[in-house]
């Protein structure tokens, strides 16, 4: 039944950080400095970077990603007493390098190998993408990194899916799109794409207007939804 919903798709899109890329792997490059807050802080980091993405939205005050996520974690940081020389700038580094989730590398191949394209849909400022596709070695599997910056407004507003509609001349419903974050998964379908939600961390399901067609524990499961291999 789930199957049939992915049937015709003509490619597949990806949202970066979480779901393709580790977010949390820039706090765990620099645990030895953070001590036993270094969890608390990368929760608080993201969980402060979606929100101010939100309410930025919300204003109409668009700043690009890159500045969000160093507002955020001038906040965290605050919050949590870890204002020290240098450790703003380390951990922004960390975030332009983060680690791929292992298995991403196979799963794009699998899917180019069977002609399908492949592209990220992000909030992600083009350079911190670039920087972030270019470190996991997995530029040459991809067909396009689309970005909210050319529209000034974050997810789940629907232009930004439809930026994908666009860029890849494809209906949405011959989209498959990917994301960790459940509730970019449920803009995601509201929208109209295919969806499938890699529910990496055992999340709740959001209770929201739309919900995924499709619910995976990892991008591994990804090439068997869409009869490939
Ligand atoms: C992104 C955020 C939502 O990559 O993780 O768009």
């Amino acid at each position: 039944m789930t199957q049939s919903r992915f049937a015709d798709i003509g490619a597949c899109v990806f949202d970066a950080y979480g779901t393709l890329f580790d977010l949390h792997s820039a706090a765990a490059k620099h645990r030895a400095e953070l001590g036993d807050k270094a969890d608390q802080l990368s929760a608080l980091w993201r969980t402060k970077q979606l929100e101010y993405t939100w309410l930025r939205s919300l204003m109409g005050a668009y700043a690009d990603f890159w500045q969000v996520t160093g507002e955020s974690l001038d906040y965290a940081l605050a919050a949590l007493g870890l204002e020290r020389p240098g450790l703003k700038d380390r951990l922004m580094s960390a975030y332009l390098a983060l680690g791929v989730y292992p298995e991403v590398p196979a799963m794009l191949k699998a899917l180019k190998a069977a002609g399908m394209r492949c592209a990220i849909l992000s909030n992600g400022e083009p350079a911190m993408l670039q920087a972030a596709v270019r470190n996991a070695g997995i530029e040459a599997l991809l067909d396009g990194i689309f970005s909210v910056d050319s529209l000034g407004i974050y997810k789940p507003h629907g232009s930004v899916y439809r930026l994908a509609v666009d860029r890849l001349s494809l209906p949405a419903r011959r989209i498959s799109f990917q994301s960790a974050n459940a509730w970019d998964a449920a803009g995601a379908a509201h929208f109209g794409f295919r969806v499938a939600w890699i529910n990496r961390f055992g999340q709740q399901a959001e209770r929201l207007p739309a919900t995924p067609d499709a619910e995976l524990s990892s991008l591994a499961e990804l090439p068997a939804l869409l009869g490939i291999g």
